[in-house]
């Protein structure tokens, strides 16, 4: 599959041209970041999600899986909201096969099927970057996500890649995001200098200091780039 250019959002384009540079460095930054945030453990499996929609998670899942590839042989990006999955489209690929077709065929599992596993063969991808969007739309996303056959999957692709971003949906809306932080080894929190509310932001903190997930820090989205950068991150999230 060819994609020449970085995702861009239609409402943002203008100002990540003026900025292009510095937009990518600091998702390198954000990816040195995380790295050095944990020294218990490698963290090799990140999820990203935030306390409501539009606060541009989906934006810093695929961006960090980008910029991975330059320091990682095999990167999964997996999209796991399931109700508003996007990732399909950032990429423009097929989402006919994904992560909720997968787990029904879970012994079909094979990175090489490109029917599921989207695989970017341009110079930015550099052949290493992989795309499982979300599949086929299901009833109970949050049961799916919560499984022990999710869980499993994720274990699979542990060893089959060297680093996975999982696009997850907000929190205070459905509790899908919760059980896919426990697994994952680091939690990035996104907040949104222009939406969102301090309260939501503390809830949706809470209920994931409760699961267990280990949150590796925030992304501060949609600063004023007058005179700060695009994007900050902050490793201690409290
Ligand atoms: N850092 C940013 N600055 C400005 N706009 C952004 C930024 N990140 C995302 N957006 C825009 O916000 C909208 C929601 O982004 P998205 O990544 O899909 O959020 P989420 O996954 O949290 O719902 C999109 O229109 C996107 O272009
Ligand atoms: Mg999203």
């Amino acid at each position: 599959m060819e994609r020449k250019v970085a995702p861009k959002r239609s409402d943002n384009k203008k100002r990540r041209k003026q900025s292009q540079f510095d937009y990518m460095e600091v998702y390198r930054q954000l990816r040195t970041n995380i790295e050095y945030s944990s020294f218990n453990k490698d963290i090799k499996v990140v999820n990203i999600t935030s306390s409501n929609p539009a606060e541009g998670k989906s934006s810093v899942a695929s961006n960090l899986a980008m910029v991975a590839v330059a320091k990682y042989k095999k990167v999964l990006l997996i999209d796991c909201d399931l109700r508003k999955p996007v990732q399909h489209k950032i990429f423009k690929a097929s989402n006919k096969l994904g992560v909720s077709n997968l787990m029904k065929n879970m012994n079909e599992l094979d990175i090489d099927n490109e029917a599921y596993f989207h695989k970017f063969k341009d110079s930015s991808s550099e052949g290493k970057l992989y795309l499982l969007t979300s599949g086929k739309a299901v009833p109970n996303p949050q049961e799916l996500l919560a499984s022990e056959r999710f869980k499993e999957m994720i274990d699979r692709f542990r060893e089959k890649f060297d680093y996975i971003v999982i696009d997850c949906p907000p929190l205070n809306a459905v509790a899908d995001a919760v059980p896919v932080s426990s697994i994952a080894d680091g939690t990035v929190f996104v907040t949104s200098a222009r939406d969102t509310d301090k309260r939501d932001a503390k809830n949706a903190l809470t209920m994931l200091q409760r699961s267990g997930a280990n949150v590796l820090g925030c992304v501060l989205t949609k600063v004023d780039t007058t005179n700060r950068s695009y994007y900050s991150y902050y490793g201690n999230y409290e």
